[in-house]
């Protein structure tokens, strides 16, 4: 679509160039705009991240002296050239600022860019974001349709781009951020992935449902497990590693106490009675400190209290068979809502070992891993075993959380895909911009008037270029949402208030 031809460029900055509009040009927030010079053969791509009025000298007199004359009384005016009209056009004239993203020469799209359109030849005019992003050739044959750019183009994503990748999805609550990971886990469980959620409101589950009641497309493929009912694990099947990871990291067992419950554990293995119960009966009768039989008591009975563990092999979730009969992929959600932080804290530790364990052996294919608001469970030296070595042998983590602060910095710096919905607060702005690779005029700019369900993508999969996208209704029954103490009674009344907003 070309522009009016009263789009015009009015100046650059370093990596800024500002666009003089009309007030009806339809040009928002995240356009991508395309310069064509005619005497040469390259194209100039921009992306608009903000507009203001146009503040020529003497604008801000010329409107002040008009209200103090239109005040002043009505006047017989006398304006034979039409000259007031003209004065209305350019205060109302819009500046567009765009950033600059790269140039397009010989058919490739590169983000180098050392050269300037003429002022006065250059064809403004708008480009389609879906040919922005595979101009470089496509990003994957798994099509994930998310949604629209803001003019109705449909945008896709591929689900090769978050193969291997880490990542994050942030924003305020309420703003679309668990829609948009459950359409995202849904369409990789449909390409055959398997996907582990750890999920603390107890919504992905729907999945397994379309909107009117019948089966989804993915409905025998989704399993939920419960911490201490269907999530339960027997000794032998953890293993040492794993419970030495429980005791020291989640229940801070100290090193003497360790040793000597790793003297324990080996004994009885060797016995072959590694049981709840037996485990129990050799750390009364350890001949040890007295200390040192009081922690591993306590540890005990916390690890009984959890109930996640069971001496009936039976009952014993195996990781790995789970998988195996998941033949084209699965989605496990494990319900955290309702379990205790503790308890919380420990079956994610023992799936988190886990899987690191059978993905080393070969056991078990790459797995997908969603995590809601991962710092209430997830221990300190996880983070970076995630986006290091946990990733190395196949764990693909995305972090969903409406507190962008507890990520860190590194984290955020690492990477592949940050997905940003609206933030109004000026201090989470500050740190999501600070550390992304786009320039922060643009994140703030944008991110903080996303309205609701739109999302601004930056990564590798939009081909590292920032786009807005409104993220697409599904047809699954996605849950979720808030429970309102007065929603029941505004449903109630009969009354309906129009408060004169409409949007
Ligand atoms: N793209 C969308 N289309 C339709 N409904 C949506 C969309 N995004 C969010 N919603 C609805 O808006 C509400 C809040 O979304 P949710 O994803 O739970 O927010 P968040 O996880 O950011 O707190 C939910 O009721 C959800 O179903
Ligand atoms: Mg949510």
């Amino acid at each position: 679509m070309w522009l009016g031809d009263e789009m015009r460029i009015l100046g650059k900055r370093g990596d800024e160039i500002t666009l003089l509009a009309q007030p009806n040009e339809d040009i928002a927030k995240g356009d991508y705009i395309m310069i064509e010079d005619a005497n040469r053969d390259k194209k100039l791509i921009i992306q608009v991240y903000d507009e203001a009025y146009l503040d020529v000298r003497g604008i801000l007199e010329e409107i002040v002296r008009d209200e103090v004359v239109s005040s002043s009384g009505d006047g017989v005016e006398h304006d034979p050239l039409q000259m007031k009209s003209i004065s209305y056009a350019i205060r109302d004239m819009r500046v567009i600022k765009c950033k600059i993203r790269g140039s397009i020469e010989g058919g490739v799209l590169t983000t180098a860019v050392s050269w300037l359109p003429s002022r006065t030849s250059s064809k403004i005019k708008k480009i389609s974001i879906s040919s922005l992003i595979s101009m470089n050739g496509k990003l994957g044959e798994r099509v994930i349709n998310i949604g629209r750019a803001r003019d109705g183009e449909l945008i896709n994503l591929y689900a090769e781009s978050f193969d291997g990748q880490l990542n994050i999805i942030t924003g305020r609550k309420g703003s679309g951020k668990s829609y948009f990971a459950k359409l995202l886990a849904s369409k990789l469980v449909e390409y055959g992935a398997y996907v582990i959620i750890f999920d603390l409101n107890d919504e992905y589950a729907g999945l397994a449902w379309k909107r009117n009641g019948e089966p989804s497309e993915i409905a025998n493929r989704v399993i939920r497990l419960i911490p201490s009912f269907t999530l339960k694990f027997s000794l032998k099947y953890l293993g040492l590693g794993t419970f030495i990871n429980i005791l020291y990291h989640i229940l801070d067992l100290p090193g003497t106490s360790l040793r000597e419950f790793i003297r324990i554990w080996e004994y009885l293995y060797s016995q072959n009675s590694l049981t709840l119960k037996s485990l129990y009966e050799a750390i009364q009768n350890v001949k040890c400190n007295e200390l040192v039989r009081d922690a591993l008591i306590s540890r005990y009975h916390t690890l009984m209290d959890s109930k996640l563990f069971t001496d009936n092999e039976e009952e014993s979730l195996r990781i790995e068979e789970l998988i195996a009969k998941m033949v084209n992929g699965g989605l496990i959600i494990i319900s955290l809502n309702k379990v205790y932080p503790l308890t919380r804290r420990m079956a994610v530790e023992i799936i988190l070992s886990k899987i690191t364990q059978l993905l080393e052996r070969n056991l078990i294919p790459p797995i997908f891993l969603f995590a809601e608001e991962a710092h209430l469970y997830l221990r300190e030296t996880y983070w970076d075993d995630l986006i290091t070595r946990m990733r190395h042998y196949g764990v693909f983590t995305t972090l969903i959380t409406n507190q962008p602060d507890v990520i860190k910095d590194s984290i955020y710096r690492q990477a592949d895909n940050i997905f940003l919905f609206n933030f109004a607060n000026d201090s989470d702005l500050e740190m999501v911009s600070r550390t992304s690779s786009t320039d922060s005029d643009t994140i703030k700019s944008i991110v903080k008037t996303l309205p609701p369900r739109y999302l601004l993508a930056l990564g590798k999969a939009v081909n590292n270029l920032p786009i807005v996208i409104q993220v697409a209704p599904i047809d699954l029954i996605t849950l979720g949402e808030t429970k309102l103490f007065f929603s029941q009674l505004q449903k109630a009344s009969p009354l309906k208030v129009d408060c004169g907003i409409h949007r």
